[in-house]
């Protein structure tokens, strides 16, 4: 009898947890809305090739993955902006693509509003893969039988717009949400996280970084799709920071940053470069802070190494610049909450990475 009382509840534990578990790997979602996905497996693979192929570049010697670097969060930890044709320097840091399909406008200013239309930006532009024209992009394409077999999936063929589709299918698959701050959010599974990391998501909501970074009842985006100036941008435009720099790449490969580039680099307005509004100078996009963890460096310029730096800078009221949110002002966090901040945004990298990475590089494990 005594046996029996004891035995029901570990087995009823076990079939919740199997429950969870379960659940858990039918969701990579959670957490996220419903983002809108291609059903075709043939468009999302042909996307992947696309996205990996260094032909898409003028020289064919860049492809859309080595900015965005599976392995490095599909983003760039070695780099504060990122290097492109013939190792120009970028204005800003290459955000990671994992859930990019959750935001309403693309790149830092917004200027964009589909990832159909966002590749012409890369494709195109001098610094990045240097294509003199979509014309020209679509014609080398055209001429590579490898191609020209793959696109007849769309009745109308290789097209600008097809191109759009199959490289945003791709990228929209690339859903990272199921962490364990999830599974304990919306699971409601306690033993998922740790106490510390309870403690620094109660400091998350103290402290206001939720009111940019949203999380909502039934989904946590960590963003709120909207530009603020955090004195980030105004900081830079000072001077700080700026000149010619060099970084090592791939643990070998040295390369010095052009001044020019910085130079413009120091002035970068960010929302005000779509819409020219004086009220926009210096806001940026608000970040998701899903997988945040694995895409050092951090603010639009790179300019934050870690996430200590980060919490640092919220902590000192960041740069207090004109113009600078007002939510964004000193806190007082002893290094203890700090840590409990810290270990809460380490809890939201998701279990699906690991699985994305693989498939990216087209192993069946990861
Ligand atoms: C030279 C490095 C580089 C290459 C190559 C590159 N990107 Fe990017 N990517 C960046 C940087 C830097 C940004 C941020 C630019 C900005 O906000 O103005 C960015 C932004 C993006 C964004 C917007 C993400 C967001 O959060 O809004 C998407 C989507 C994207 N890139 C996809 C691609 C695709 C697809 C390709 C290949 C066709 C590609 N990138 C090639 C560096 C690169
Ligand atoms: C007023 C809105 C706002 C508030 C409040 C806010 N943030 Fe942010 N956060 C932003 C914006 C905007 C950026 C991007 C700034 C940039 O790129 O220069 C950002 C960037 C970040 C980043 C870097 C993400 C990346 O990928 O580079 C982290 C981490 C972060 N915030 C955490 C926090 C924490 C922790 C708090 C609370 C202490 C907080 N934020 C409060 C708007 C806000």
């Amino acid at each position: 009898m005594a046996m029996q009382i004891l035995v029901y509840p570990i087995f009823f534990a076990s079939v919740v947890a199997t429950l969870l578990s379960s659940a858990a790997m039918a969701q990579p979602n959670l957490g996220l809305p419903d983002l809108q996905l291609e059903d075709n497996p043939s468009v999302v693979s042909l996307g992947q090739k696309l996205f990996f192929d260094r032909r898409l570049s003028f020289n064919n010697t860049l492809s859309c993955a080595m900015c965005h670097i599976p392995e490095q969060g599909f983003a760039q930890n070695q780099l504060q902006t990122s290097v492109g044709f013939e190792g120009q320097v970028t204005e800003r840091n290459a955000p990671t693509l994992l859930n990019v399909g959750l935001y309403q406008t693309l790149f830092y200013d917004g200027r964009e509003f589909s990832l159909e239309n966002q590749i012409w930006s890369p494709l195109l532009a001098d610094r990045e893969m240097a294509n003199p024209s979509m014309g020209w992009v679509i014609e080398q394409l055209q001429g590579m039988d490898d191609y020209e077999d793959q696109f007849a999936l769309f009745s109308e063929g290789l097209t600008a717009s097809t191109l759009g589709q199959a490289l945003a299918a791709y990228q929209r698959s690339l859903i990272a949400a199921n962490s364990p701050f999830d599974r304990w959010y919306f699971l409601g599974d306690q033993s998922a996280v740790s106490e510390q990391v309870k403690q620094g998501f109660a400091q998350f909501k103290r402290l206001g970084c939720a009111d940019c970074h949203l999380v909502l009842e039934n989904e946590a985006p960590f963003t709120d799709q909207q530009f603020h100036n955090t004195g980030i941008g105004y900081h830079r435009s000072m001077g700080n920071g700026s000149g010619p720099r060099s970084f090592v790449v791939g643990g070998t490969r040295t390369i010095t940053t052009l001044e020019r580039f910085d130079d413009r680099r120091s002035n970068d307005l960010g929302r005000y470069e779509a819409t020219q509004d004086p009220q926009d100078r210096w806001k940026f996009r608000t970040p998701s802070l899903r997988n945040v963890a694995l895409t050092a460096p951090y603010m639009h310029d790179g300019t934050l190494p870690t996430l200590g730096a980060v919490i640092d800078f919220y902590a000192q009221g960041g740069f207090q610049a004109p113009g600078q949110d007002p939510r964004i002002r000193t806190l007082s966090l002893p290094v203890e909450q700090r840590a409990q901040l810290e270990a809460f945004l380490k809890s939201l990298t998701s279990d699906e990475v690991g699985r994305l990475i693989a498939l990216a590089r087209n192993k069946s494990n990861p």
